[in-house]
């Protein structure tokens, strides 16, 4: 059955983040009036989707709320288990043992928690930049000290200093990598010599992997994602986490799978966490992984024509943009610097002069200036509305 991407959903009075969080993540609630009413805006900013979660996913939370107890729950059923390693042999012919997956509120409050595990109080954690920020975050917040090391860029194009991330990692108090894989916000999908690279550096020197595969399910098509832990089946030093809630549109129901070896991290995160799951969370996880694979193969291909739009797009009207179409993701990550070189604050700048909501510079740790992160999981109409004001802001 055909899915219909190009609905426009109207999402007020939902407390979504995206329409109503943005004061608050953008500016830091800074009282801030814009030339535009908060339902104006193009939103391009926070990770989540214009479209509605896939039918399965909304009948399986139907039918769980017809069975009209919602008492303390958590995954017994062996079937969830099954349904996602189901899915992750089809997709990259890898899976793990069922005892190692514990489930988190999210994958954020997970890297929070294993700083806290994996390091010392004077360990240090190791990431790529440009970055997710919630990596910096969840090191800043336990005063861990952070070191990062710069994706070498190459027209768009970014891979791995590998000597830089080598002599970083030989420091003895780097203890842990955070590594995005696929990465957010360049999009690389890292091939396997890259990720046997980063593993082998990693693991040389004693320092832990967490692997975010949040975004491994949205790839273009023709790209296969490698988890890393696939390439390194004897270590117990890589934790994966991955999560049904970028790939169904569902990070509201706060539930991701980490995929933990190591016995004794196990140990203290199963005794620190109050291990309970939400019960409409389980029944939509499960029928995502059983069901959704038509519904994934379809979104892939509208955000491979959004992305063959939005480069179109740029060619034509911006052709100062520096712009690769990603592997994976639905985020472009655009370097405007041609056009506003001297503009700190993007975000503020696009909501003052074109009523479009965005991330871009400093907001990605480092090595970030002068870029956008466009969010281009909408319908083809919101994406083309937002590229034409982002253009006339930067062509007036
Ligand atoms: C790399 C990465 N990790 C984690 C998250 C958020 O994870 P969660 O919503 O499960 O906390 C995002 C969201 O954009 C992300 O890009």
């Amino acid at each position: 059955m055909p899915y219909n991407f190009d609905e426009i959903i109207d999402r007020t009075g939902t407390n979504a983040m995206n329409t109503d969080g943005f004061r608050d993540y953008l500016f830091q609630g800074a009282d801030l009036t814009f030339p535009y009413a908060d339902d104006e805006f193009i939103r391009m900013w926070v990770a989540d989707m214009e479209f509605a979660s896939p039918p399965e996913v909304i009948q399986a939370v139907k039918a769980r709320l017809d069975k009209r107890i919602f008492g303390y729950t958590k995954v017994f059923d062996p079937k969830y288990y099954e349904a996602l390693a189901h899915w992750t042999q089809k997709h990259y012919d890898w899976t793990f043992q069922k005892e190692h997956l514990v489930t988190s509120n999210g994958i954020v409050p997970a890297l929070y928690d294993l700083v806290d595990y994996l390091c010392q109080p004077d360990d240090k954690v190791l990431i790529v930049t440009p970055s997710y920020a919630f990596f910096k975050h969840a090191v800043d917040y336990h005063h861990r000290e952070l070191v990062t090391s710069d994706l070498a860029n190459q027209a768009g194009y970014y891979t791995i200093n590998f000597d830089d991330l080598e002599a970083k990692a030989k420091d003895e108090k780097v203890s842990l990598c955070i590594f995005c894989n696929p990465h957010n916000p360049s999009g690389r999908v890292w091939t396997r010599e890259e990720l046997q690279r980063v593993g082998d550096i990693c693991l040389e020197n004693n320092v832990w992997v967490i692997s975010d595969e949040i975004h491994c399910d949205l790839l273009r098509n023709g790209e296969t994602h490698t988890p890393l832990a696939k390439l390194f089946p004897e270590t117990d030093r890589i934790i994966t986490c991955m999560a049904p809630s970028k790939t169904f549109n569902m990070a509201g129901f706060m539930f991701s799978n980490v995929i933990i070896p190591n016995e004794q991290i196990r140990a203290v995160w199963q005794a620190r966490h109050y291990a309970l799951d939400n019960p409409l969370s389980i029944a939509a996880a499960q029928a995502a992984y059983q069901y959704g694979d038509e519904w994934v193969a379809q979104l892939k291909s509208y955000l491979d024509d959004n992305f063959a739009f939005l480069k179109e797009y740029l060619d034509r009207h911006l052709p100062q943009a520096i712009f690769r179409i990603p592997e994976a993701t639905y985020l472009a990550w655009v370097d405007i610097g041609a056009y506003l070189p001297e503009e700190q604050n993007l975000s503020l700048f696009f909501a003052q002069n074109a009523g479009v909501l965005l991330e871009g510079g400093n907001m990605f740790v480092a090595n970030s200036d002068g870029h956008i992160r466009l969010n281009v999981a909408c319908p083809r109409s919101v994406l083309e509305e937002g590229l034409k004001r982002i253009s006339h802001a930067l062509l007036r």
